[in-house]
């Protein structure tokens, strides 16, 4: 194990499995949608690539990138530094993401694509850490991998200040490491 983890939270067997369980609930929801999955980068890369074999339906690719974190803490200020490049008005749209914490990116996100008027639009988390959320934020994940505790975690695409993305695993990061 990399010697910043404190603890492995979810082995790379246990993430493996449960996207196979989530792509067979997306491979039957998106059935002849033709869907763009959206994902948020850079935190899903490694959870898209492995999410979209999952989902067994033709499908289009699309990507984002927005940011609002520094370190370890959101920053509440959220900007768009990648746009998406399809046209979604009247499409299904799958969002992936890598973790929902306080809301604040999901929330700016879901309103920014909703003026663009898909025909439906949905979350798929692979980590929840609902004890983040900041008060206020009612939006739900339509899907959700991992309910997770309030921990700092790093691994399968999360970072903290960009290293960690490559560990094959989730882990916690040794609270040492950020303060
Ligand atoms: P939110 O806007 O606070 O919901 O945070 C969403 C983004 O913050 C995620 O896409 C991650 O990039 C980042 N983030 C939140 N919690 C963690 C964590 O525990 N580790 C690494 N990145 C995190
Ligand atoms: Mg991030």
């Amino acid at each position: 194990m990399e010697r910043d983890i404190q603890e492995v939270l979810l082995s790379e067997e246990q993430i493996q499995a449960r996207i196979k369980e989530l792509g067979e609930i997306l491979t039957e929801e998106y059935r002849d949608k033709n869907p763009i999955i959206l994902g948020v980068l850079k935190g899903v890369a490694i959870f898209y690539a492995d999410m979209i074999r999952q989902i067994k339906v033709p499908c289009q690719m699309d990507f984002m990138c927005i940011s609002s974190y520094k370190g370890t803490s959101s920053t509440g200020n959220t900007n768009i530094r990648l746009d998406l490049a399809a046209d979604i008005r009247g499409r299904h749209v799958l969002i992936l993401e890598d973790i929902y914490d306080t809301g604040n990116s999901l929330t700016y996100l879901v309103n920014y694509l909703k003026m663009k008027e898909p025909a439906s639009l949905k979350i798929c988390t692979l980590l929840d850490k609902p004890e983040g959320r900041k008060p206020g934020v009612t939006l739900k994940a339509d899907y959700v991998g991992f309910t997770i505790p309030k921990a700092f975690v790093v691994g399968y695409g999360l970072d903290y200040n960009e290293a960690y993305r490559n560990l094959p695993y989730v882990g916690i990061l040794k609270p040492e490491v950020y303060t």
